[in-house]
């Protein structure tokens, strides 16, 4: 069980984070959004304007689109998972973070995952795999893989905005490599 009082008052200091310059283009600080007494933690890149507008964690098209991939292996994204990004403010434009922006803002991410203490951490794309495990090869090559390190398994799954760039649900085709590796994550969460 998750340490209330401490994810509340770390989501306090977060939501007034003025570490780097993405806080002066924000509307909202993003710190996530889920169960944070969750066996998982997805990560994702960083929220878009939809996220920004709400201050919640993928709640656009993109988020949408991972509430239905979760929801086709029987998996409630509200109830069975953490979802957080790795920067907690909108980069202008939905540009990719900078280094630094990353640098600055994965400890709020770290001390999620802390108090959360998942076993599972599902990563949500290549810069989520990049810069969470500092693991360079493309996410094509990577994915579906489980990759475990200080007792947590790690997976690392396409984005879903490629999802929705890529809609075809044929074998083979990213939406159905995504459905395969959804069904180990289910698999694997159901035999903790
Ligand atoms: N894309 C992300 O990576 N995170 C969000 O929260 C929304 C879109």
């Amino acid at each position: 069980m998750v340490n209330q009082t401490k994810f509340k008052v770390l989501e306090k200091k977060c939501t007034a984070c003025f570490k780097c310059s993405l806080s002066s283009t924000r509307k909202n600080v993003v710190f996530g959004r889920g169960n944070p007494n969750a066996e998982m933690f997805v990560i994702g890149e960083g929220p878009g304007q939809q996220e920004d507008e709400q201050g919640l964690a993928f709640v656009g098209r993109a988020g949408k689109m991972l509430d239905t991939a979760f929801s086709a292996v029987g998996l409630d994204t509200n109830k069975d998972c953490y979802i957080s990004n790795i920067v907690k403010c909108r980069p202008p434009n939905n540009r990719k973070p900078l280094q630094s922006e990353v640098s600055e803002c994965i400890p709020w991410l770290n001390e999620q995952i802390k108090l959360v203490k998942p076993k599972i951490i599902v990563l949500a794309g290549s810069t989520a795999t990049e810069s969470f495990l500092g693991v360079k090869e493309p996410i094509s090559k990577i994915r579906g893989r489980w990759i475990e390190k200080d007792n947590i398994k790690y997976m690392p799954i396409f984005h879903p905005s490629y999802l929705l760039r890529n809609p075809s649900k044929e074998k083979g085709k990213p939406k159905w490599l995504t459905w395969q590796d959804l069904k180990k994550i289910k698999k694997e969460l159901s035999s903790i």
